[in-house]
């Protein structure tokens, strides 16, 4: 049997202060790197603080220069002073894509009623999405599996392909 191989361009942005500052190892970008591994074996990984200027330079250099079909941040989400993801993620997308943080959180908010904390929004800029996941871990993979199964016809009609958009899609 032929096993198709689906090869997509990942950007993983962990945001966090003590991360950055080296108080502590990032968790999360693995977690995502991890779940995402089939579709993507080398994804760009970029650590930023919690501070809107820089959290918008690196989601444009990976969109506009890296050319990444999706983007994923972890943290900052929450309602912490510190926490401004969801804000810089805004500033950078062309278009909003909020029915993937709309299932995100509906989904999540099955496991945990603290899912209604996470601020988190989705949307496009240019040919790529950016998706905005908690920053833990265990958010991270819970999240991740409500994505992974659209992953594959987002980035198709992110780039103009709508033929298959009529097809039969089953849900995790
Ligand atoms: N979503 C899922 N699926 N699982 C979780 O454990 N944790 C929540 C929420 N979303 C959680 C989740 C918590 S405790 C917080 S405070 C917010 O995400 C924001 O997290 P962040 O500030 O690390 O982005």
């Amino acid at each position: 049997m032929i096993k198709l191989v689906i090869c997509m361009k990942i950007g993983i942005v962990c945001v966090s202060d003590r991360c950055s500052r080296g108080e502590c190892a990032d968790q999360s970008g693995p977690a995502i790197a991890e779940c995402v591994h089939e579709l993507c074996s080398a994804p760009e990984y970029r650590l930023v603080p919690d501070d809107a200027p820089q959290i918008q330079s690196v989601l444009k250099a990976l969109a506009d220069d890296v050319g990444a079909d999706v983007v994923f941040t972890t943290g900052g989400t929450g309602f912490a002073p510190r926490d401004v993801t969801p804000e810089a993620t805004l500033a950078v997308i062309d278009r909003t894509a909020p029915g993937i943080a709309e299932a995100i959180r509906a989904e999540s908010l099955r496991i945990t009623p603290r899912a209604m904390l996470s601020r988190a929004v989705s949307g496009i800029r240019g040919k790529t999405l950016i998706v905005n996941l908690p920053g833990s871990p265990k958010a991270v993979r819970e999240s991740l599996a409500v994505v992974l199964p659209v992953l594959e016809h987002a980035v198709e009609t992110l780039g103009g392909n709508t033929q298959s958009c009529g097809g039969n899609y089953s849900h995790v």
